[in-house]
């Protein structure tokens, strides 16, 4: 395990949603250092706090309690200029309920993230375009979002996440609403990312899917309940500190 300084830190991070009088406690103490480059899966069962987790990695939330470092800086303190920025550039976000604008074409909702930051028009179109040539879309490009699969909507979304070249991807459920070769199509291309030197985190019900990651994460009742990082991280210490076993 890399000793430099993580990409994303959590310490002790906690989540309670406040509606009225009913109290949700999502996350309870999670600890997670990721580093630049990781492949990450988090997974685990329904309402384990997933996505709560992804939305404060992604800065679309904040923690109830704890802290979140983002490449040493701690989030809680940037204003919300700084935060835009951090989102805007350095983050690409896959909902799992996609978030397409339904008044867009495919291209548009793929240019969003470049109006943003100020991208001229002919420079975001084709930027756009060969976004989603990359997922497969070309052909739907002019299609609004109530004129699309769900699969094909889920790639628009992803598009769009992929067009700032974020160095930092967070996907929740990227495959969820797709048939397996979609699927495939849309795995194929996280690894190429990840072969790019990009951070992916993603989080994902398909054991098929956590396979592929380099590293997992189980998150049950708002606790990591297992990480393969860690076993290995102590595996290779505990292997440091002792020799091999000599066959008798
Ligand atoms: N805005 C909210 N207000 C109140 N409770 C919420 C809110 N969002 C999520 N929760 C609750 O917090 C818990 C964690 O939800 P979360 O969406 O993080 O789960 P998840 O692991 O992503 O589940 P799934 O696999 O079904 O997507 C659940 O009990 C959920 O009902
Ligand atoms: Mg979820």
């Amino acid at each position: 395990m890399s000793t430099s300084e993580p990409l994303l830190e959590l310490r002790d991070l906690e989540k309670v949603y406040a509606n009225g009088r009913e109290k949700v406690h999502a996350l309870r103490g999670i600890d997670l250092a990721i580093h630049r480059g990781e492949f990450v899966a988090i997974i685990g069962p329904s309402g384990s706090g997933k996505t709560t987790c992804m939305e404060i990695l992604g800065c679309l939330s904040r923690p109830s309690s704890g802290s979140y470092r983002f490449a040493g800086r701690s989030v809680a303190e940037m204003d919300s200029e700084g935060l835009s920025k951090l989102r805007g550039e350095e983050i690409g976000f896959v909902f799992q309920t996609f978030n397409l604008l339904p008044r867009m074409t495919a291209v548009e909702n793929v240019e969003l993230p470049l109006c943003y930051r100020g991208v001229g028009r002919a420079e975001r179109r084709r930027r756009a375009l060969s976004m989603l040539e990359r997922v497969n879309l070309a052909k739907r490009a002019g299609h609004r979002p109530a004129e699309m699969s769900g699969g094909e909507r889920q790639r628009v979304a992803i598009a769009r996440a992929l067009v700032n070249a974020p160095s930092l991807i967070l996907a929740d459920e990227p495959t969820g609403n797709l048939d397996s070769a979609t699927g495939e199509q849309i795995m194929a291309l996280m690894h190429t990312l990840h072969g790019e030197g990009n951070t992916l985190v993603l989080v994902t019900h398909d054991p098929g899917v956590a396979a592929q990651a380099e590293r997992r994460v189980m998150i049950r009742d708002g606790r990591i309940a297992s990480d393969s990082g860690l076993v290995r991280a102590r595996r290779e210490a505990w292997s440091e500190q002792r020799p091999l076993e000599q066959p008798a």
